[in-house]
């Protein structure tokens, strides 16, 4: 079948909830991701934060295949298996948590932990279950999530959403202190902002967020789910910053690609959930914990983490460059770690769309950013590759 053919099925298919670039890809080595023409694509997209060890990593490869020859794909979470166990108990040693609740995806673990938020504030109160989270925020699509996302454009159509949620200006604690009332029950926030356009938050902001929680006996909850696993240049962001949560939310790379999500908790939160609580079938599945043991044994390795650091500074350099070269096109780069955002005056689709022409995978955030959030595993050369295929879009519109 030729790649129109599949596009074409694709479309018959597969329900529009995305707006498709026209490629079917059908094989990955490395940075690079390949369509069933054959053709070769730089990916700076890494199925959006998710590939930390690029395509065709020999050790994830080798943990996912431990698993198929054990024979242990799954098992119920009625009983404990081996692989969950032991990605418990590293991520956590990681994370510089205690407790975890295993899931499949950001959202999940999004939901578990407003669920945990209310029942915590429960405890004191019945009428303790406000949550507030930021204008800008993104925390994934079901309907606890949706809420709060503190986005209009998310909300739409869906109604009626759950109630008990307010928005705050991001990394202004004045408007987050105002919205604190005897029946908040927690604040969750991203520590850089991804989908909202890569908007790292300032020090400052989370190191008063952690006072106004401590203060009020709120949870603070860090949705991780982008900008963890090894994305901000440590194993999680909230130790670039020194300001730990009492609840942080994790999927995205947790897995290096397979599905996984993980809500980490740590003192007044690890007692909350009890059985009966909370649940998720596949939640601590064998094959998703082999990814997950992979991913933490290699963001141990301090090297690893440095490089993801030296790797951003380079890029953030060559990103800074480029507004100095076209002041009129580009005006800002941001980001922290791997995750960096180049701010646009066009509509970031243009440059998405030349850059794809050009065998470069790039996306956007926000409605004026484009986002480069590559493998971990990235290099100069793809670094300088990029720049360039991104300098000559730039230039095609100067
Ligand atoms: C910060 C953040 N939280 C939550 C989510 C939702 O994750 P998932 O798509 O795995 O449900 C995303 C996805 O982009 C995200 O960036």
């Amino acid at each position: 079948m030729s790649m129109q053919a599949s596009i074409l099925q694709g479309k018959q298919y597969i329900l529009d909830t995305y707006s498709q670039v026209p490629v079917v890809f059908s094989s990955g080595q490395g940075m690079y991701l390949v369509d069933e023409e054959g053709d070769r694509y730089l990916d700076f997209v890494g199925g959006i934060a998710v590939n930390a060890l690029g395509y065709h990593d020999p050790g994830l490869t080798k943990a996912i295949e431990g698993v198929l020859e054990r024979g242990l794909l799954h098992c119920s979470n009625l009983y404990y298996n081996s692989e969950a166990v032991a990605a418990a108990k590293a991520l956590c040693q990681l994370g510089g948590m205690d407790r975890v609740f295993f899931c499949n995806s950001g959202a999940e673990a999004n939901e578990a932990a407003l669920k945990l938020a209310r029942k915590f504030g429960h405890q004191s109160s019945p009428v303790r279950s406000g949550i507030i989270s930021m204008v800008h925020s993104f925390h994934g699509r079901t309907y606890g999530a949706i809420t709060a996302t503190g986005q209009e454009k998310y909300h739409k159509n869906f109604d009626p959403l759950p109630q008990g949620f307010s928005y705050a200006q991001f990394n202004d604690l004045a408007s987050v202190e105002a919205l604190v009332k005897d029946d908040t029950c927690a604040i969750i926030v991203e520590p850089v902002q991804g989908e909202g356009g890569i908007i790292p938050a300032d020090p400052q902001f989370l190191a008063g967020l952690r006072t106004l929680c401590d203060a009020h006996n709120l949870l603070l909850i860090y949705d991780e789910v982008q900008c963890g696993m090894g994305r901000s240049g440590k194993p999680f962001a909230y130790q670039a910053y020194g300001v730990k949560p009492d609840v942080l939310t994790t999927a995205k790379a947790l897995a290096g690609g397979i599905p996984a999500g993980a809500m980490l908790t740590c003192g007044k939160a690890n007692q909350i959930f009890a059985p009966g609580d909370h649940a998720s079938t596949f939640g601590g599945n064998a094959l998703a914990m082999a990814g997950v043991n992979e991913m933490v044994r290699r963001l141990g390795n301090p090297a690893f983490t440095d490089h993801v650091q030296q790797m951003g500074e380079y890029l953030r350099s060559k990103l800074a460059e480029l507004v100095v070269a076209y002041p009129k096109l580009c005006t800002a780069v941001r980001g922290l770690g791997l995750i960096n955002g180049l701010v646009l005056t066009i509509p970031p689709r243009t440059i998405v769309d030349a850059c794809f022409e050009q065998g470069l995978l790039v996306a956007s955030a926000g409605y004026d950013v484009l986002r480069f959030v590559p493998p971990l595993v990235v290099e100069r050369k793809d670094i300088d590759q990029a720049i360039e295929i991104v300098r000559k879009a730039l230039a095609s519109l100067a």
